[in-house]
């Protein structure tokens, strides 16, 4: 029967739709937008599961609004298999830019709709320890991290946020490689080995409640995401603010090397610390007036090194990071053909030491070094590859 009525009000969304797309004020009218969203997630909002159609009421607005974006541009909801999200995604198709606008004012004045907890075969305490790897983007508490792209999943109804995960693994969301955010998350549900771990998973958020302290409320007090969710962690840890400070200050934990060797052992990063993937960095050219494929083009080894170092630190700068917040460090040489093909690892290293190990800049990434056949151009000797975490 709810079939049925789905059928119904998609046409009368897609005779609006007319109306959207030549006076956007339109959808400003309440019975027009009750038809577009109400009729599948609730009339409060609060998401129904006759249709799979989640919680919209407390949503964050950037995060809806990305949602909302994805649909209309096709980069969500079209794979063939990805039923559920066909329902949605023709519902966004028509949406001016205008019109996203007046529903994320529109649903940010509906009243925040307790979760439904319906799951009853998972394990909360298996999920607690399989949570921690979501911690780093959705935060310790589920209450979403902006910077990040990761929305609150706390709050969620669990049933909405089970398919999701299913979706995620399979592949019916975040297959797009546009779909930055959602791809991500793709490849974090398919380390999700199963079923069973999404329901201990959900499980474990179910007990997190909604987020004491809403993205909203940190606008309001004009404070940027991540200060906002470093005041978030603060307020949850209520009146043991310092003993909030003492844990994130040790987020990110280096373990030294047995030896000398300038890299550390292991590095680890602790839940609140957001973690950033970089892509490779290589040199630019050393002598750009020379001829292309010849060797003063892009210089020797350790030329390179410090060309692809220097554009990193500026890079990471651009980001409000900085060389001290690597981790994790992937490096690809290719022999010269200069040393009979051998990689110049001292010609590296020699680069290297100039930005990690130092006195300004002590902090040590774990680092791996290999030799590669080639690198996008010829006599490319150096391409580097970081992930960084930022300390709070
Ligand atoms: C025909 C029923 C239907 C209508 C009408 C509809 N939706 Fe949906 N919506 C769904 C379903 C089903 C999903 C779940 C999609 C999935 O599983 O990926 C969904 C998902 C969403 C999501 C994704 C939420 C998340 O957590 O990722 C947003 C945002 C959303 N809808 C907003 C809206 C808004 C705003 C409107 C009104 C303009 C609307 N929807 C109208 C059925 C509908
Ligand atoms: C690297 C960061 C990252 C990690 C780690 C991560 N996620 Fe996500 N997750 C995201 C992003 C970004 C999105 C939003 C994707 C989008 O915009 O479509 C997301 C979306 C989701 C959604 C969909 C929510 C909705 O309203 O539709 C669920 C559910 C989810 N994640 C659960 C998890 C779980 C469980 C884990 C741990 C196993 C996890 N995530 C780990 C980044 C991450």
């Amino acid at each position: 029967m709810i079939k049925k009525k789905t059928g119904f009000w998609l046409q009368v969304a897609l005779a609006t739709a007319v109306c959207a797309s030549t006076q956007a004020a339109e959808i400003d009218n309440v019975e027009v937008s009750d038809r577009f969203c109400l009729t599948c997630h609730g009339t409060d909002g609060q998401g129904n599961i006759g249709i799979d159609a989640p919680r919209l009421a407390g949503m964050e607005p950037w995060y809806l609004r990305r949602q909302l974006e994805l649909f209309r541009d096709g980069l969500r909801g079209t794979h063939p298999e990805d039923l559920t999200g066909q329902e949605m995604q023709p519902m966004a198709e028509i949406l001016s830019d205008e019109s996203i606008d007046d529903i994320v004012d529109w649903v940010g004045t509906w009243e925040y709709q307790p979760a439904e907890i319906t799951l009853t075969d998972g394990d909360a305490e298996r999920g607690r320890t399989l949570y921690q790897t979501c911690a780093s983007c959705h935060g310790a508490q589920g209450q979403g991290n902006e910077g990040m792209g990761a929305p609150a999943l706390a709050g969620q109804n669990d049933w909405y946020l089970l398919t999701q995960l299913k979706n995620f693994k399979a592949g019916y969301r975040g297959y797009e490689r546009q779909d930055q955010y959602g791809s991500q998350m793709r490849m974090m549900a398919q380390a999700i080995p199963n079923e069973q771990a999404m329901k201990d998973l959900v499980a474990y958020i179910n007990t997190l409640g909604r987020p004491a302290q809403s993205n909203e409320e940190n606008e309001d007090m004009g404070i940027t995401s991540r200060v906002g969710q470093a005041a978030a962690s603060v307020a949850l840890a209520g009146s043991m603010a310092m003993a909030s400070t003492q844990a994130s200050a040790q987020d990110v934990i280096i373990h030294p090397n047995s030896g000398t060797f300038p890299i550390a052992n292991a590095v680890e990063v602790g839940p609140e610390a957001s973690i950033i993937f970089h892509s490779g960095v290589t040199p630019s050219p050393a002598n750009p007036n020379a001829e292309r494929g010849t060797p003063a083009y892009y210089g020797d080894t350790e030329t390179q090194a410090l060309s692809v170092f220097t554009k990193m630190k500026a890079d990471l700068e651009a980001k409000g990071l900085s060389m001290g917040d690597v981790v994790k460090m992937t490096v690809f040489l290719v022999g010269d053909p200069a040393l009979d093909g051998q990689m110049d690892f001292s010609g590296f290293m020699n680069a290297y030491t100039q930005f990690w190990g130092t006195d300004e800049q002590p902090n040590l990434p774990a680092r791996s070094a290999v030799q590669v056949a080639g690198l996008v151009a010829p006599l490319m000797f150096v391409e580097v590859e970081v992930i960084t975490a930022k300390r709070r």
